[in-house]
């Protein structure tokens, strides 16, 4: 063979690896080029080599640096392909096509609305027939309307500032709950009772349903922020037997026809009179709201007349209304954002 001869065969020999060994795909291919060019016996390499021993001797120098040469570069594409597949995660599964059509998609996770707003809306489905409509209010509230109008005096212990979140006023670090320009987080949804009214003339049957903040210790029952639903119906002759009668369709409607509901004489300064209202599980009996005929003094405060409107109202925690019909037994699973509890829901 000449030494041209010798030299293009070289350059096809370490063209070809260059290319080979760039493309290949999986560990396999790789083997079998390494055999194919470096191999000990019949490597194409080794063949070249021999070829050597025909070729002049003055000619011998210069076959022999380009051999090496190439035998250099077609070990280092060896290195190159082989880091190239040990750190690619898809080569390593060799041979069949990378995407596997048949095998199940991936479902993609929908979230969905947080039980305490699946209830609320379900239970303005549930008044709605009932002819209630649902109106809002501010959480942030005045004085005026979270005590003043309701009929709770200055010096009551409802106003006290261990059982409100007081606001700061602003410019000042201090609360003062005495300052007519006082603002707290409403502790009860009753706010939007006088705001509605001080809207509106009867007849009016209302409901809204909203949070509510009291600085209580958070266990199984409580929680410094729950939801109420409030609800008002302002009209002539309106009578306590009614607001019975609502509330129990209400709770046979919400909780199911065999649930024992029982009204407790108790006292609000904004109803009179006033009932707790209790439900039966787990044998135990459970307030689950206030109510009662609206005060004349809130009536008179909204500037109603008293000898021709009454009315009732009530006040519902929604947790606790929530948590018995899907037996939830500690409020904080409600708030502590755990998917794996929410997706039950
Ligand atoms: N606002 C009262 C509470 O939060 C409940 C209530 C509402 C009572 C309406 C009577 C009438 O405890």
């Amino acid at each position: 063979m000449s030494l041209p001869a010798f030299l293009t065969a070289l350059d096809a020999l370490v063209a070809e690896a260059s290319r080979s060994l760039t493309t290949v795909g999986d560990v396999e291919g790789l083997e079998e080029l390494r055999v194919r060019f470096t191999g000990a016996k019949n490597g194409q390499l080794k063949s070249i080599q021999k070829i050597m021993g025909s070729l002049q001797a003055d000619e011998r120098p210069a076959a022999g640096k380009r051999f090496n040469e190439v035998r250099d570069a077609v070990q280092l594409s060896l290195d190159e392909a082989t880091a190239r597949l040990q750190s690619s995660p898809t080569a390593k599964k060799s041979q069949g096509p990378l995407l596997d059509p048949t095998l199940p998609g991936i479902r993609p996770r929908l979230g969905h609305l947080h039980p305490i707003t699946q209830t609320i809306e379900h239970l303005k489905e549930i008044m709605g027939r009932l002819g209630f409509t649902t109106t809002e209010g501010p959480e942030i509230e005045d004085t005026w309307h979270n005590f003043v109008a309701l009929n709770i005096p200055e010096d009551h212990p409802a106003r006290d500032p261990l059982d409100n979140f007081y606001l700061a006023t602003a410019g000042k670090n201090s609360v003062d709950p005495a300052a007519p320009d006082a603002m707290l987080l409403r502790s009860q949804t009753s706010t939007v009772q006088i705001r509605v009214m001080e809207q509106r003339q009867p007849p009016l049957r209302i409901i809204s349903l909203g949070r509510v903040y009291r600085p209580d210790a958070a266990d199984a029952t409580h929680f410094p922020m729950f939801h109420q639903m409030e609800g008002l119906w302002v009209d002539r002759h309106v009578t306590m037997s009614q607001l019975k009668s609502v509330l129990r369709m209400f709770a046979t409607s919400y909780l199911g026809s065999d649930v024992h509901i029982r009204f407790r004489p108790s006292f609000f300064p904004f109803t009179e009179p006033s009932v707790e209202v209790d439900y039966f599980w787990n044998d135990n009996w459970v307030e689950f709201g206030g109510a009662g005929m609206v005060d004349p003094n809130v009536l008179a405060a909204v500037g109603y007349d008293s000898e021709e409107y009454s009315g009732f109202a009530f006040g519902l925690g929604v947790e606790r209304l929530c948590m018995r019909r899907y037996a939830i037994t500690d409020i904080r699973d409600l708030f502590r954002s755990d998917v794996r509890f929410l997706r039950q829901f």
